[in-house]
């Protein structure tokens, strides 16, 4: 009698568990959905038959901001079709939720493979004795490996006073004192992609000589102000100066 006493309470307090699910194409593994840019994605969210019918409006969310939607595409099930994925889609969080209850929810995170955006030639001239940086957009997921190459080899960072940076979006070298008969060169800073293969930027770096910068006009000027001042000022003293004499 006292089992089924408290089988029944259960029965009357445990209610079923409400639940929106999100299937999409490309499938997603667990909550993590990989594609690639410029592919197209469509998330469709749906309401399980516990949830009451007169309340299953759904609400879309990226990143938490409001998708807006046509007023067919809310009940009970509703579509989002992202088309052309881009970069910036990496990392975003596409949320399902029921509008009358915001616990009742399912997101995706798109996961986006994309190549770097390498291949180019770059012109540089840099005067001698000067500082010069040569730099590369190394952005690419999955994340590239990355090598300097001058003249076709692996550039020899022990020598030439080189410096490299790389924190996963831009690449530098910087040669902070440009010589010509060491610096001068054809540089290339390549990439390699597991998913994409090789990518890269040449710089051509000539190395000019130093140009004379020497302000010739407001020196010029300069020195004339100077001269005028001179001469005015012993003019002015002339008469002193002939009235101390003939004192003495
Ligand atoms: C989504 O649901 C989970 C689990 O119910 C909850 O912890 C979370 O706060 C919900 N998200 C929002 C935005 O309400
Ligand atoms: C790089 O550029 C060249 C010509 O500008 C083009 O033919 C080639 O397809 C490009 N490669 C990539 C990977 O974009």
């Amino acid at each position: 009698m006292k089992v089924l006493v408290i089988i029944l309470l259960l029965l009357c307090c445990v209610s079923p568990i409400k639940a929106v699910t999100v299937e999409s194409c490309p499938m997603a593994t667990g909550s993590l959905l990989q594609t690639e840019v410029k592919k197209t994605v469509t998330l469709t969210c749906k309401t399980d038959e516990s949830i009451d019918p007169s309340n299953h409006e759904l609400q879309w969310f990226r990143n938490g901001a409001r998708v807006n939607l046509a007023e067919e595409n809310r009940l009970s099930r509703s579509s989002l079709c992202v088309q052309s994925v881009t970069k910036e889609d990496n990392g975003v969080v596409f949320t399902c939720q029921l509008k009358g209850d915001a616990s009742v929810n399912r997101s995706i995170e798109f996961y986006v493979h994309y190549p770097p955006d390498l291949n180019d030639t770059k012109e540089v001239f840099v005067e001698e004795k000067s500082a010069v940086v040569l730099s590369c957009d190394v952005r690419a997921n999955p994340p590239v490996a990355l090598v300097w190459k001058r003249d076709g080899e692996v550039l020899d960072l022990t020598t030439g006073s080189y410096v490299t940076t790389n924190n996963g979006i831009t690449a530098e070298l910087s040669i902070p004192k440009a010589e010509r008969d060491v610096h001068q060169g054809t540089y290339i800073c390549e990439v390699t992609s597991s998913k994409y293969g090789m990518a890269s930027r040449t710089f051509t770096v000539t190395v000019e000589d130093r140009v004379l910068k020497f302000p010739l006009g407001p020196t010029l000027a300069g020195v004339v102000v100077v001269l005028c001042t001179i001469v005015l000022a012993l003019i002015s003293r002339r008469d002193k100066i002939i009235k101390c004499c003939k004192r003495n």
